[in-house]
């Protein structure tokens, strides 16, 4: 599966949404996450994210946080398939690593 990581917190561009065949972007406030059951591996999403948040799961962190995350919040937020404007404030949250703990929520 694909897994959506830490460049995505405050940024949101959300283009991703758009191009998956299977429509498994579910919305947070801050981030977006896909669903890894109905992931297809397609893999046409990750080159969409103007920041690189989408990656396969095989490079997730050593402790594989961002795939239990994804796992975790696709059965909790709202289905996305439709392209909307980043926050407006994203251009300081595009250089800024390691969100997680500061900016998720
Ligand atoms: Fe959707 Fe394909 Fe990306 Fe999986 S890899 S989230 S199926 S576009
Ligand atoms: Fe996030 Fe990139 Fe999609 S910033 S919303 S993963 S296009």
């Amino acid at each position: 599966t694909y897994i959506v990581t830490d460049a995505c917190i405050r940024c949101k561009f959300t283009d991703c949404v758009e191009v998956c065949p299977v429509d498994c972007f579910y919305e947070g406030e801050n981030m977006l996450v896909i669903h890894p059951d109905e992931c297809i591996d397609c893999g046409v999403c990750e080159p969409e994210c103007p920041i690189e948040a989408i990656k396969p799961d095989t490079e997730d962190d050593a402790d594989g946080k961002w795939l239990a995350l994804n796992s975790k919040y696709a059965t909790v937020w709202p289905n996305i398939t439709v392209r909307k404007d980043p926050p407006a404030d994203y251009k300081e949250f595009e250089t800024i690593t390691n969100k997680l703990e500061k900016y998720f929520s």
